[in-house]
């Protein structure tokens, strides 16, 4: 850690007050996410630091419980670095929950071992929605103080992605108290009183928004919203009850951080191929994608917004256009199952198919982070998941001719 402030003594732009990281090394996803060429295609994972690394479950063991894990700084910290210390990944993801804020709302957050997340006092009357209010962000201060621990820690190494569930996603467990197969008390609530839901999702996105806002003043360098749940609504009601909230999200989100970087902004709606078009309208950077999408034609509608978007043909998108310039995906995590020869092979499909873009040369070609459709399973082997991160970075080159 010594060495970190050698480093920044002669770094050229000083950073307010007292955030001062060493330099980023490895600039690859940043540069994806804001459609830049690249080298190669930067890899990281959903669920990178999961159950599935022994090492993830030993620190687990010692911090007693997930969220024991997730509210203490040192642990949080070394579980987010765990993934990094295997496999060459371009990015970190801060380790924490998304359902953090609505436990900072006082809905009386539990993760029972084997049972996934419960809600003590779940939204189900109009004076307790009523009385739903953004937390005090002092209440969510160890996962900023994680923030800048992981910076510190990762030392230049990747950048850092910190993120939030959207207002529609932290909604379902809001209300359904849980998780759920059906969403049957929140679709109720949605179809019988979708005032008391717009209330819910107005006081998530609000909220949503200065977490991210003061994980991005702690240090995070790329923010990412999950929403999870948003390919369970109706056609209609997605863009009115989900789309709507993440755009209020993304509308107050700070364009760059305290060292003057851009802040790539990313959403993930799982199920939510079938609306790519209503979601280049987001102002954000990355549209993350399930295995159901085809990447390449979802590239070609990428492209012929950012052309729409440009004034002359060929020309840079200026950074911060208000058009997504990258597709991140989406390999199905179910491959991780399968033989060696077989993720690689599936690999090289999901870029191949990246790679072909149609439509006029020329043409404005948006970015590639590969990822999963969502996360890593619990049950994946280990060395399937570097077996992925080599090939992609390999096949990658290749196709760039290197
Ligand atoms: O990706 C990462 O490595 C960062 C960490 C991360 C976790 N949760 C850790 C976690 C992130 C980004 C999340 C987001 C999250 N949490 C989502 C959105 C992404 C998605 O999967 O769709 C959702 C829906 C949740 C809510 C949640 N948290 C559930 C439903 C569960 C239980 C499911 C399970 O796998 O047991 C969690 C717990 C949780 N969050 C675990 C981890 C590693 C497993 C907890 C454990 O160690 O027992």
């Amino acid at each position: 850690m010594g060495d970190i402030g050698a480093a920044n003594r002669s770094r050229p732009f000083a950073t307010i007050g007292v955030m001062n990281f060493a330099p980023l090394k490895n600039d690859c996803f940043l540069r994806a996410c804001l459609g830049e060429a690249t080298d190669f295609t930067p890899v990281w994972l959903m669920r990178q630091a999961g159950r599935y690394l022994p090492e993830y479950c030993a620190t687990r063991a010692k911090a007693g419980s997930f969220l024991g894990l997730a509210m203490n700084v040192d642990y949080a910290t070394e579980v987010t670095l765990q993934p990094l210390e295997r496999f060459p990944l371009d990015a970190a993801i801060l380790f924490s929950d998304i359902l953090t804020v609505p436990g900072a709302m006082g809905l009386g957050l539990s993760f029972e071992a084997g049972e996934g997340p419960r809600f003590a006092r779940p939204l189900r009357d109009e004076a307790a929605i009523n009385g739903l209010a953004a937390p005090d962000l002092d209440q969510l201060r160890y996962v900023f103080d994680a923030v800048a621990s992981i910076r510190r820690e990762l030392n230049g190494r990747v950048p850092l992605i910190g993120f939030a569930g959207s207002p529609w996603t932290l909604a379902c467990y809001m209300v359904e108290g849980g998780s759920t197969a059906d969403y049957r008390q929140i679709k109720s609530m949605l179809y019988a009183r979708p005032d008391l839901l717009h209330r819910i999702l107005s006081v998530n996105a609000d909220s949503v928004a200065q977490y991210l806002n003061a994980q991005i003043d702690a240090g995070a360098q790329a923010v990412m919203l999950f929403d999870s749940w948003g390919g369970a609504l109706a056609d209609g009601a997605f863009q009115t009850f989900s789309l709507a909230y993440s755009a209020r999200v993304f509308a107050q989100l700070k364009r760059v951080g305290p060292d003057g970087q851009v802040v790539p902004r990313i959403i993930f709606t799982k199920g939510g191929g079938l609306w790519l078009a209503d979601m280049c309208n987001l102002v954000c950077d990355v549209l993350g994608v399930d295995w159901t999408v085809n990447l390449a034609a979802a590239r070609d509608l990428l492209a012929r917004n950012l052309q729409q978007q440009t004034a002359a043909p060929g020309a840079p998108v200026a950074s911060g256009a208000a058009t997504p310039t990258a597709l991140q995906g989406n390999l199905d995590p179910a491959v991780l199952f399968a033989s060696p020869e077989v993720i690689r092979s599936e690999v090289r499909r999901v870029l191949d198919g990246f790679a072909t873009l149609s439509g006029a040369p020329g043409a404005l070609r948006p970015a590639h982070v590969f990822n999963l459709g969502h996360g890593v399973n619990r049950l994946t082997p280990p060395d399937h998941v570097a077996c992925l991160v080599d090939e992609v970075h390999a096949w990658s080159r290749h196709l760039r001719g290197a």
